[in-house]
């Protein structure tokens, strides 16, 4: 990943797991991070021992929730005035962990909802569109879940 410095990349699930190592991978790199996740407390967290504070937005935020991503890039783009990339990497890993017949169905339109159809959400957002386009040769859309 050369050449991010001074980029601002979303991170979306970047309060604590996977996100968050991708979000420190990141500061370490002079990245200006916005970390989009709906767990307030690990996003406080996170943002009260980040080192790089000038740096770390974190902007509580529900991937499954057009609404609450709209408020997320708004909130991005007042801070840091523009979106370079996003990292889709909000979602539930414990698909595996139960049998089928041990899963309702709300948990698994939860985990199709969050993994498949937030990162679309995110993504598809006009307002993100419209914040890429112009501002970077290519569009950066990095996807955790496949
Ligand atoms: N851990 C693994 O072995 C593994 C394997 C394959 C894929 N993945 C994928 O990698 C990603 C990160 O996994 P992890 O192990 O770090 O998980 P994690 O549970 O530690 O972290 C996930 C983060 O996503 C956030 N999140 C969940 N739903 C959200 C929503 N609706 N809106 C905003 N934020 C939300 C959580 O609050 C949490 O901070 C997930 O998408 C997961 O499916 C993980």
């Amino acid at each position: 990943m050369q050449g991010l410095a001074e980029q601002v990349v979303i991170v979306t699930g970047g309060a604590q797991g996977i996100g968050r190592g991708i979000a420190s991978y990141l500061l370490d790199r002079n990245v200006s991070v916005v970390i989009a996740d709906k767990d307030v407390e690990a996003g406080q967290e996170w943002a009260a021992e980040c080192n790089k504070p000038e740096r770390l937005l974190f902007v509580e935020t529900d991937v499954t929730d057009e609404s609450s991503i709209k408020s997320c890039i708004a909130a991005a783009i007042n801070r840091f005035q523009r979106i370079n990339a996003l990292v889709n990497n909000a979602g539930i890993a414990d698909p595996g962990r139960s049998p089928i017949e041990e899963t309702s169905l709300a948990r698994w339109q939860q985990i199709i909802g969050t993994n498949l159809t937030g990162s679309f959400l995110f993504a598809w957002s006009l307002e993100f569109r419209n914040t890429m386009r112009g501002r970077c040769k290519k569009n950066q859309i990095i996807e955790k879940n496949y």
